[in-house]
């Protein structure tokens, strides 16, 4: 034995120590891409995250005198005040790129949101002032903007944009008004739960320059990715409803971002999914960009923890598989360099 600790020094430089080879390498990958994987874990992390704190955010009976069945306001009720100050300014905005007219179903339901919001001030943002908020107010996002693939992204970012710059309702083309959204006012943020986790952005109402759109605004660029290629996911996780939700979750203080959520009896009161009737809208459904991945990543929400674990596993087991193997090379190196060195030795 003593002969063999003997020889190792000249094995050295040959075979360093395996485990701190390993250690190095995974700390070196871990501190290059600690932004990726931040990105990836608050992605997959949100069944989790979203529920912590939730009884702060959700808007209640107990919590805030607020009635979210909206039975106990008339259907025309413009503002919170006198009760509340209203934070919420009067204004309506809604988005149609694409250099098409809006479908006729889609101007039916945007005037009869005209007509329960009389007074207000609305916005119907097309391909020319979009463009020109963009440039004007966010130049710094101005090429990521353009250069989005999928123009559901762009209509996205420019609901945030929208709201950051002038505050108001952010309304989807599709969602028909069944009463006033006044009573919602009083509040902040607010947006409809989804199922089963996060919200939905196809109706948003904030306060203008709301520091929580302001986050919405400033994460655009790190959650950028084109994932595989695959139309939903990229959508989805890097301007859709999930993003806003992974963006909701990641602050410190939920308290003042206002979720509008179901009843004991109804927990999907306020869920803008498929063609529902909610208390404040008929929704008529144009979620026709919905693609082959859809219902994939939909079902890969429910499993993202298990999977994420999943990964997270396989790949220890796979660094140590290349450990245990680098282990074996050394140790049979250095029995074949000591035998050789001793057989010279014998002679
Ligand atoms: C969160 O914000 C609310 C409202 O701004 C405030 O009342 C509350 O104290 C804050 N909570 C914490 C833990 O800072």
């Amino acid at each position: 034995m003593g002969s063999v600790a003997g020889f190792s020094p000249s094995v050295w430089p040959l075979y360093p120590d395996p485990g701190k080879v390993i250690a190095v390498i995974v700390f070196v990958v871990l501190i290059y891409f600690r932004h990726s994987i931040s990105v990836v874990l608050s992605i997959t992390t949100l069944p989790i995250t979203w529920r912590l704190t939730s009884s702060d955010f959700f808007i209640s009976q107990e919590r805030d005198g607020f009635d979210i069945t909206f039975g106990n306001y008339s259907d025309h009720q413009q503002s919170s005040e006198p009760d509340y100050p209203d934070l919420i300014p009067p204004i309506l905005h809604q988005i149609s790129l694409g250099h098409r007219e809006p479908r006729e179903k889609w101007m039916e339901a945007r005037n009869a949101c005209l007509s329960y919001h009389p007074n207000w001030e609305t916005h119907l943002w097309t391909d020319d002032d979009g463009a020109k908020l963009v440039k004007e107010k966010f130049p710094h996002l101005k090429d990521m903007w353009y250069r989005y693939k999928y123009p559901i992204q762009r209509i996205d970012a420019l609901r945030y944009m929208v709201l950051q710059e002038y505050g108001g309702v952010v309304l989807d083309m599709d969602l028909e008004c069944r009463r006033s959204l006044g009573p919602l006012r009083r509040f902040g943020f607010v947006a409809p739960a989804a199922h089963p986790v996060g919200f939905s952005n196809g109706f948003i109402m904030a306060s203008k320059g709301h520091p929580f759109i302001g986050e919405l605004l400033r994460n655009l660029p790190i959650f950028n990715w084109n994932w595989l290629g695959l139309p939903y996911a990229t959508v989805m996780f890097s301007t859709g409803c999930h993003y806003a939700s992974v963006i909701h979750a990641l602050q410190s203080n939920r308290t003042d971002l206002r979720i509008l959520g179901g009843t004991p009896d109804s927990p999907n009161l306020h869920r803008l999914n498929g063609h529902v009737i909610t208390p404040l809208f008929q929704h008529l459904g144009a979620s026709s960009w919905h693609s082959f991945d859809a219902h994939f990543i939909v079902s890969m929400g429910k499993y993202a923890v298990p999977l994420a674990m999943f990964g997270i596993s396989s790949g220890c087991v796979l660094v140590f598989i290349w450990a245990g193997l680098l282990q074996y090379r050394h140790a049979r190196a250095r029995r074949a360099s000591v035998s050789a060195k001793s057989f010279v030795r014998l002679e």
